[in-house]
């Protein structure tokens, strides 16, 4: 659907709508519009596109209070929680441009590893608003940390130490208020003991949490933190989990699909969490093996023909437990992360190894970079920039799944 501002004055998210511009409703979102005087828009609908009234008691009005109390009172930072399709990423909008409006210099810090916007999927990212916008996902990232994996669930105490540092960061560049957009993984034991860790390392100056009934976040205040409770959006487009899994891809796709092909030297680089690229090069004596190294007495071995078969040649001397085979080319679509010596990360697509030269081939948007270091996660993506797990394609001691199935949806 598009909007066009053909006289008046409207209002989106907290950034003023120009006579003229021409606003895209993506399909996966909706928005309230607030008509700051009579006006007259223009209104493209196609498919499932729907106008709707907002009720007098909307949640969203609770909601322009708390920005403008957030940017009028020099809040420094601001945490949002709340359930999946709360509002939080939409609310974090609102406080941006809010706090844009008032003169400040507002920062984010994008930590949902799972639906990021500002970054592709699994990284914590920082950006630094310098207009309005509808969508955060139109921010460019100033900084961004890899942490592997696009679940909150294994890398919790990734993301908490990552949204630290971020915020530290832009305090020092004299940001505020520094906004951090979390991840909808709340309603378990864990999660809620994630958040509380979270919360307690970050000390906001304001806990905002979306989805209108009280809880133990609530807490905080003993900290000194101001604890605010929002509702949630009474009609809004929700995503299902094949939509999330979409917009994954497109993130993906809108980081890679024209990056350039780098070459770079493994002699030269440092690699995190890839065991096969880490381990000491060792020879088999098996032709079908292409390279083999071991680490903490296991064989990682990259071998041509039936993967199977090598595995249970290799694992009937070796050991069972002792070998794990890669089929060849493996590592094509490997989604890893690039670090130089400042500790700059960009996003990284292995393309091969050329094993015989020691040389790594990546695609990465960020041509400039002199990477030190390779964070690696088992994230791997097929041409059309879906995700797989590389562990599923490898072959080791039973009890593995071996097939190549999608990853489940974060
Ligand atoms: N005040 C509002 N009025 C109408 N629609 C809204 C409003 N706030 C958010 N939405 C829509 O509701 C959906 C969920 O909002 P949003 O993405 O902000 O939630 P979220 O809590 O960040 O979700 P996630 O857990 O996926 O990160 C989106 O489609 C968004 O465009
Ligand atoms: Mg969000």
């Amino acid at each position: 659907m598009t909007l066009m501002l053909k006289s008046g004055s409207i209002e989106i998210l907290g950034k003023k709508v120009r006579v003229g511009e021409r606003i895209i409703v993506h399909k996966l979102k909706s928005y309230p519009v607030i008509a700051l005087e009579d006006s007259e828009i223009d209104l493209t609908m196609v498919n499932e596109a729907q106008i709707k009234r907002l009720e007098e008691d909307e949640a969203y009005f609770k909601w322009v209070k708390v920005a403008e109390e957030i940017a009028g009172t020099g809040g420094r930072v601001v945490v949002v929680l709340g359930e999946v399709d709360s509002g939080k990423s939409s609310f974090t909008t609102l406080v941006l441009n809010k706090a844009l409006e008032a003169g400040l210099k507002p920062a984010l810090v994008d930590a949902d590893v799972g639906q990021a916007d500002v970054a592709p999927p699994g990284y914590v990212s920082l950006a630094y608003p310098d207009e309005q916008v509808l969508w955060n996902r139109s921010l460019k990232p100033v900084r961004m940390l890899f942490v592997g994996d696009i679940k909150p669930q294994k890398r919790s105490d990734a993301i908490i130490a990552s949204v630290k540092r971020l915020v530290e960061t832009a305090l020092s560049d004299g940001r505020s208020p520094v906004v951090v957009d979390t991840d909808g993984w709340i309603k378990d034991v864990g999660a809620v003991l994630y958040k509380f860790r979270l919360v307690a390392e970050v000390k906001p100056d304001f806990l905002v949490y979306m989805g209108g009934a009280d809880t133990c976040f609530k807490l905080f205040e003993k900290m000194g933190v101001r604890y605010r409770l929002l509702g949630s959006p009474a009609v809004k487009k929700t995503r299902d989990r094949s939509e999330r899994r979409e917009y994954r891809s497109d993130r993906y796709r809108e980081f890679f699909a024209n990056a350039p092909l780098v070459k770079l030297s493994i002699d030269e680089l440092l690699i995190l969490d890839i065991p096969v690229l880490q381990g000491l090069k060792t020879s088999l004596g098996d032709e079908r093996v292409v390279y083999s190294s071991l680490l903490a007495g296991k064989y990682f071995v990259v071998a041509k023909g039936d993967a199977r078969r090598v595995y249970e040649d290799l694992s009937s001397t070796l050991g069972r437990d002792k070998v794990v085979v890669y089929p060849y080319g493996f590592e094509r679509g490997l989604y890893v992360s690039l670090v130089d010596d400042s500790g700059l990360e960009c996003p990284g697509l292995i393309e091969r190894v050329d094993f015989s030269s020691n040389t790594l081939y990546v695609r990465t948007p960020c041509t400039g970079i002199k990477p030190r270091l390779i964070k690696g996660s088992s994230i791997r993506l097929t041409e059309d920039f879906h995700e797989e797990y590389i562990d599923k394609s490898a072959w080791e001691s039973p009890g593995q799944d071996h097939t190549v199935t999608p990853a489940p949806p974060g």
